[in-house]
């Protein structure tokens, strides 16, 4: 049993008074196993969000199947206790980790109460040797831990977010554009630092991202999602150097980086517009 299954997973929005509907998520089907770090690409619009959030039951699904850990994501929590269990065993990192944090509170006592209200600490003094624990497992210090939120840079923030996750010890963390924000140096160092307690904890990744590289650098696997279809999926590697779909050769180049050549990335918008204008192929 894979720790993610994901089967035919579809949702339409309907706007009301408008007469298109989108199809933001058509029929996807992966798994991610224990321990494995997935990317999710696509450009804006393709539905990463909308998948992930459906993952984390923050968005509904018209059908398919959400299996997490055994469970079944998609029926409704039946108690307090239940929603509790959920939370724990799948978090998510946010675009923008000021959603998460709440700006009255030191991010110290922000973990605290995290670890508190899922009953994983039985006394002031376990909470602080956790607190410290968590905050040295993201490389900051008890420093950062008595500041605020606004007090930290971004890229402070942003692991004080991912140390939030982290609290409950999830099997699944659900990372959705986590580190978009920050600049190239900081990103690299998140990165890093996200692969470090991978590769020690065991946990899962699902990493929404627009961008190659930063999925490159983190993911064994990947999926390619164009108008909320999968189009292509399989090692991040041979994604990436190998494409099989006109619409990941057009992701792939125009991806500045070294030996970029926006010729080439002409050809792939013609071939890939050629194609999609092909009457009845399918994405
Ligand atoms: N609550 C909603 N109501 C109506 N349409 C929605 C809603 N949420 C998403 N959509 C539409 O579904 C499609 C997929 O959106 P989604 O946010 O999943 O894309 P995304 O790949 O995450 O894009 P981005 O990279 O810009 O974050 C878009 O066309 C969007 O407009
Ligand atoms: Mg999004």
């Amino acid at each position: 049993m894979s720790l993610v299954e994901v089967s035919e997973l579809h949702r339409v929005f309907r706007t009301a008074g408008s007469a298109a509907d989108v199809t933001a998520v058509n029929r996807v089907s992966f798994t991610i196993e224990a321990g494995e770090a997935v990317g999710l690409v696509g450009e804006s619009g393709s539905g990463k969000s909308t998948i992930a959030r459906i993952l984390m039951g923050l968005e509904r699904a018209d059908a398919g199947s959400v299996m997490i850990d055994g469970e079944d994501r998609l029926r409704r929590v039946r108690n307090r206790s239940e929603r509790m269990r959920r939370a724990r065993s799948v978090q998510m990192v946010f675009q923008d980790p000021n959603g998460t944090l709440d700006r009255h509170l030191t991010v110290g006592e922000t973990l605290r109460r995290a670890l508190a209200a899922h009953r994983l600490v039985d006394s002031r003094s376990a909470a602080r040797a956790r607190v410290a624990e968590l905050l040295d497992r993201v490389r900051l210090t008890e420093r950062h831990g008595r500041a605020k939120p606004h007090e930290l840079s971004g890229g402070q923030r942003q692991r004080i977010a991912i140390a939030r996750a982290l609290a409950l010890e999830p099997r699944l963390v659900v990372l959705d554009e986590a580190v978009s924000a920050l600049d190239v140096s900081v990103q690299a160092q998140v990165l890093d630092l996200l692969a470090e307690i991978q590769r020690e904890s065991g946990v899962g990744y699902l990493f929404v991202s627009h961008d190659l590289a930063v999925v490159q650098q983190l993911c064994q696997r990947s999926l390619v999602l164009f108008r909320g279809a999968v189009v292509e999926q399989g090692p991040t590697e041979r994604v990436l150097t190998a494409p099989e779909h006109a619409y990941t050769r057009l992701l792939v180049a125009s991806t500045p980086g070294p030996g970029w050549d926006p010729e080439r990335v002409v050809e792939a918008r013609m071939s890939f517009t050629q194609r999609m204008t092909v009457v009845g192929e399918e994405p």
